[in-house]
């Protein structure tokens, strides 16, 4: 069974392939340099380049490639049970500006889908959040009369578009859901006419900041002068404010494929509850067939072997919409920050012209085109009613957030040091297809055997803080569990905050 699902490209990046960016190849100077292209890099560069000004992203794969291209794509302001915790963590206010603001967001996008005249299958659906154990069905009760204070649509309902019973859901009415692909391809498109600049396979490895102009530079090593420098990188390349302890990584695995004769729950949907499951449908086809999405199943990178939860989820779909043919799984991964509150605003507290956006802790679609919108103003010299709820600083929540950001430095320095004293295998024990830690030459090394029996190895220490990494088999790559950074079998930077590759070695 696990060896029959094959890991797949995401379902949105197989169905919206788009040209190719021309890499940089020379030095550039600009007002504004925005590192990364997934959602709240493009939506920045988007509305900064709206506003006038001249722009580069600087892409170290493909627009879209990174997170953003194998979500979900709900575009909702209900983000699970969001508003009970903030009501509580950050006040009444402070939820009603989280909801504004991804509100704001949503409505934003919608007008530019119009502007632009955009098709990226925007369908408005009421959200979810959903429970079946009646015994937290309060929890949904009070996460509705929370929204609705925090003026959203919401009410608490017993039905839903489900095909099985639930306790309670707080439903938040017309919201948004879409193809994020071709709708980045299109704000792309949109910047690059304005003038904007959008570099891909330009890989960022360095930040100057101290003097004016920022400086950037490329592992090709051409050098990008900017007043303003905007990482979105999602986990943060660099590290100015302690931001990796403020962070966890949290991997999620998707499915997806046409859904049988079976109705359309017609919703999007959330449930805490079976290590999260996450339901919604989208256009398959030209003949009105609708493709199921399902999500779950999180786990920390580097900690385990998710074939059995993409069994699990599978059959969780197949037993709840009889009749789907899932053809399509992939896996991605989002952060959370320790105040669960995304961080958007200036990168530090001595930062005058960085700007951060990270944190989405899986709501980064609504998050990233608000953040491309606080950014904006934040950089053009306005002011926002949310600078505060979001930016990165917030001291007085760091105090707050003292557990959680313990909690998560444990949980790195367990790796950091436990990983170490695990006993190494044996290059003769690999199986086809799997990987594993050996020792060499008094060095860790991560060892992949390829399905024709070649190895490859490469240094297992990451090259981001030094933890170990960790074989994810349905993937093959490597994981670090420390702050989430991935590599592929060959050492290369799937995925930071590392920005180096893994050192490629000669077993010999
Ligand atoms: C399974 C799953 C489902 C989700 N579903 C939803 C959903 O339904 N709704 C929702 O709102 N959110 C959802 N999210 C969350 C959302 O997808 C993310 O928060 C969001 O896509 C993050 O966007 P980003 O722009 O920050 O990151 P990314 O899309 O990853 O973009 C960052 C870009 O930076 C580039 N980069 C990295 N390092 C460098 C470097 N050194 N130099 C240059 N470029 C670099 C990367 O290549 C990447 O393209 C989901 C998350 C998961 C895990
Ligand atoms: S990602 Fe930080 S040490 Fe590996």
């Amino acid at each position: 069974m696990h060896e029959q699902r094959r890991v797949t490209d995401s379902y949105w990046l197989t169905t919206a392939p788009g040209p190719s960016r021309p890499p940089l190849t020379e030095d550039v100077d600009v007002d504004v340099a925005v590192v990364g292209a997934g959602v709240a890099g493009i939506s920045t560069a988007h509305e900064l380049t709206r506003a006038g000004l001249r722009v580069a992203v600087l892409e170290a794969g493909r627009v879209a490639g990174g997170v953003t291209g194998f979500t979900t794509a709900k575009l909702t302001a209900q983000h699970t049970l969001v508003y009970d915790r903030l009501r509580r963590t950050r006040g009444p206010e402070g939820a009603r500006l989280y909801a504004r603001s991804q509100s704001e967001a949503i409505e934003h996008a919608a007008m530019l889908v119009a502007e632009l005249d955009i098709d990226c299958e925007w369908e408005v659906r009421d959200a979810y959040t959903y429970v079946r154990d009646r015994e937290r069905a309060e929890e949904v009760r009070a996460e509705a009369e929370a929204a609705r204070e925090a003026g959203l649509p919401a009410t608490f309902v017993t039905r839903t578009g489900l095909p099985f019973p639930v306790a309670g859901a707080v439903r938040v009415a017309e919201q948004a859901q879409f193809h994020p692909v071709k709708y980045l391809r299109a704000l792309t498109a949109d910047l690059v006419a304005r003038g904007g600049r959008v570099y891909e396979e330009t890989r960022v490895v360095g930040l100057q900041e101290g003097g004016e102009p920022c400086r950037l530079t490329t592992e090709a090593g051409h050098t990008v002068t900017a007043r303003d420098v905007v990482i979105a990188t999602h986990y943060p390349v660099f590290d100015r404010a302690l931001l990796f302890a403020r962070l966890s990584p949290r991997r999620e695995l998707v499915v997806a494929g046409p859904l049988g004769d079976g109705p359309d729950p017609a919703g999007m949907y959330i449930t805490p509850e079976e290590n999260t499951r996450s339901v919604r449908t989208a256009p398959y086809g030209a003949d009105g067939r609708r493709l199921l999405v399902v999500t779950g199943e999180h786990f920390t990178p580097g900690t385990g072997d998710p074939r059995a939860g993409f069994d699990r989820l599978a059959g969780w779909a197949e037993v709840h919409f009889p009749g789907v043919k899932l053809d399509h799984a992939w896996a991605t991964q989002d952060n959370e920050s320790t105040d669960t509150v995304p961080l958007v605003g200036p990168f530090h507290p001595g930062a005058r012209h960085t700007y951060v956006a990270t944190g989405f802790g899986g709501w980064g679609l609504s998050g990233g085109i608000m953040a491309g919108l606080l950014l904006t103003t934040l950089i053009t010299g306005g002011d926002s009613a949310w600078r505060e709820l979001y930016d990165p600083r917030r001291l007085k929540s760091v105090v707050r957030e003292a557990p959680a950001l313990l909690k998560t430095q444990a949980e790195v320095a367990r790796h950091f040091v436990g990983d170490r004293l695990k006993p190494a295998a044996s290059v003769d024990d690999l199986a086809p297809g799997d990987g594993a830690l050996v020792r060499a030459g008094g060095e860790r090394l991560a060892v992949h055997g390829d399905d024709e029996g070649h190895l490859h190895a490469v240094s297992a220490r990451c090259t981001h803080l030094g933890c170990l990494v960790s074989f994810n088999r349905a993937e093959r790559a490597w994981e670090c569990p420390c702050h989430g950074s991935r590599f592929g079998v060959d050492g290369s930077v799937l995925q930071g905050p590392a920005v180096k590759p893994l050192e490629q070695h000669d077993l010999g």
